[in-house]
């Protein structure tokens, strides 16, 4: 999969995500990284990308030219229409079904904001899709574009050398993550949960997904409403809200 960030900023983005797991998905090619530099398409012979707020008001705000010359080049390098997500605390929030979706796409272009804004016309031209990564305002879109590219290229094949794992940690199934252990057995003097090191398979699962739903219950009950639960977990989750009165 080929993510094509516009950007301003490019070295931002290579430094953020040309390590660890995304760094090896990227060495070996299961993931790209098209950086465009909106700065190498102006027209400007200063090589300005920004002007004032027609109307006035604080802030530079990009200009549409750049950015649609930037654009079309990724366009007609892919030679077909490419799903194109534009930054913004004023899009759709972000969440795990967006990241699977957008995951089965070979490319993508990510637009990534800055200054006060974009001119809205490119935007009419070009976006797809407008998204933002949570109810906080950033310097721009950068960071976003980080947060879509990582979840994103979590959920692709071969990325994550545990297939499984992609499918079963936070928010897969709709419910939050079970606490994990490791070695030492007691730590701090705390000890692993017998369970854990009972060997018997069945009741290690039951144990954790009643952790699961213990904690979505107790620290995201906004969740439950869309995972998929069985009778017996309505019942466990029952059980938890009765402890509590
Ligand atoms: N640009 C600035 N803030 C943002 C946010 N919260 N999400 C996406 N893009 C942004």
């Amino acid at each position: 999969m080929t993510f094509h960030i516009l950007t301003l900023f490019p070295e931002m983005i290579k430094n953020g995500l040309e390590t660890s797991i995304m760094g090896n998905a990227i060495e070996n090619g299961i993931i790209k990284l098209n950086l465009v530099n909106i700065r190498d398409y102006t027209l400007d012979k200063h090589k300005r990308v920004d002007d004032y707020s027609y109307g006035g008001g604080p802030g530079l705000v990009m200009q549409a030219q750049p950015i649609y010359d930037a654009w079309k080049s990724v366009v007609e390098s892919v030679g077909h229409e490419v799903r194109c997500v534009y930054l913004t605390p004023q899009g759709k929030v972000f969440d795990q079904d967006d990241a699977k979706e957008l995951a089965k796409e070979e490319d993508v272009i990510l637009l990534c904001g800055h200054y006060e804004g974009v001119d809205e016309r490119v935007l009419e031209e070009i976006v797809t899709d407008y998204i933002s990564i949570g109810d906080y305002v950033l310097t721009g879109g950068e960071l976003p574009a980080m947060v879509m590219v990582d979840a994103i290229s979590r959920m692709v094949p071969g990325v994550l050398h545990n297939e499984e794992s992609g499918e079963s940690e936070s928010f897969m199934a709709g419910l939050l993550e079970y606490p994990q252990y490791s070695r030492p057995e007691v730590w701090h003097g705390r000890p692993v949960p017998e369970v854990l090191l009972s060997g018997d398979h069945a009741k290690v699962e039951s144990w954790r997904r009643g952790q699961s739903l213990k904690r979505t219950f107790m620290q995201r009950p906004d969740l439950l409403g869309d995972a998929d639960l069985t009778t017996d977990d309505v019942k466990k989750i029952l059980a938890f809200g009765r402890n509590l009165c």
